[in-house]
């Protein structure tokens, strides 16, 4: 599951206590422009339909990342660790393992000395994929640790001076700001010491098209996650947002690199939140913005390493260059 990077902590407004959830709707639509954060996709109903944008031929994105560790992994785990030593393999957002699974086979292959640490905030998810490595690959040590990332990592760093490994997969590092990106990357390096890794999976910068259809998929699956935020925020806080009167677009700007998805309101008209007292009131055409999702180049990757203390040792792309996982040590 993605990361909440803000605990849900409840919040008082007028007398009412509410979710971090309803603070945060609060605040994105009263501003304008208008946004809700991007973590909010992923409730039940969102990760499922995120199940099915990753299986998507359009949504290339796991593929290659699997397609890179089938073809890579033996090559990546031998810089993981020298011969006979022990370290730790940390995973942010681990969810279903899918593609991690991949690396662990090859690290057991290997005879590799490690724990696997995967870090999220779901439990449930964590509970799932501690069944399904016991099953599927006994005998390897897993340490799962349900809680926020840099509190694991700050956690396993105090306890021990193995080298940490840390991974941190799939097209997340572009769901930030390049600020954020930056700030994510400096807590990491912060974290953990000279010599520590990271394999950063990133999306890169290639023929617009491509992008946009991964983006904007005929079958309607995208649509339908993005307009899943609409029905959480009627599920949960109790709002009538007719979802047939709200549009999803999405657009690939190719000097920043940012897939910008947006709820397009169709018409003029006002939501009410029932739950929390609230009223939000929509011009025609106006827009929520729901993601950015950022692409970069391997220069642009390279200067965000150095900037943040990190050497690249080295680039792991599909055939395509579709994608990237990147290798860096911690200077
Ligand atoms: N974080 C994913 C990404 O940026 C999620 C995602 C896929 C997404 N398709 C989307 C978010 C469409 C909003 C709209 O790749």
């Amino acid at each position: 599951m993605k990361q909440t990077l803000s605990p849900a902590v409840p919040y008082q407004k007028k007398d009412l206590w509410i979710s971090q959830f309803a603070h945060d709707v609060t605040l994105g639509l009263s501003q304008h422009p208008k946004s809700v954060p991007s973590r909010y996709f992923y409730d039940k109903e969102g990760d499922k339909i995120f199940q099915q944008i990753m299986n998507m031929p359009e949504y290339y994105i796991t593929s290659c990342e699997h397609d890179i560790f089938m073809q890579q992994g033996k090559k990546m785990c031998q810089v993981f660790h020298e011969p006979g030593e022990t370290f730790n393999l940390i995973e942010f957002g681990a969810g279903d393992g899918y593609k991690t699974k991949v690396l662990l086979k090859k690290l057991l292959e290997d005879e590799a000395d490690f724990t696997y640490n995967p870090v999220d905030i779901s439990k449930n998810i964590l509970e799932e994929l501690n069944t399904n490595l016991k099953n599927e690959l006994p005998g390897m040590k897993v340490r799962p640790l349900n809680m926020e990332y840099f509190s694991a990592l700050s956690k396993l760093s105090e306890l021990n001076t193995r080298r940490n490994v840390v991974l941190f997969l799939g097209a997340n590092i572009g769901n930030f700001s390049r600020e954020a990106a930056g700030n994510f990357l400096s807590r990491i390096s912060w974290y953990c010491k000279p010599g520590d890794l990271l394999l950063l999976g990133a999306d890169l910068k290639k023929d617009p098209q491509i992008i946009s259809l991964a983006y904007n998929d005929p079958h309607g699956i995208t649509a339908a996650f993005n307009l899943n935020l609409l029905q959480r925020m009627n599920r949960e806080l109790g709002a009538d947002f007719d979802t047939n009167s709200f549009v999803h677009h999405t657009f690939y700007e190719p000097q920043s690199g940012e897939v910008l998805s947006y709820l397009v309101s169709l018409r003029r008209q006002t939501v009410r939140f029932a739950h929390i007292n609230m009223e939000v009131s929509f011009e025609a055409f106006e827009s929520i913005h729901t993601e950015t999702s950022r692409k970069y180049s391997l220069s642009e990757l390279e200067e965000l390493a150095a900037d943040q203390g990190f050497e690249v040792l080295e680039h792991f792309s599909d055939e395509r260059n579709y994608f990237v996982d990147s290798l860096w040590k911690i200077r």
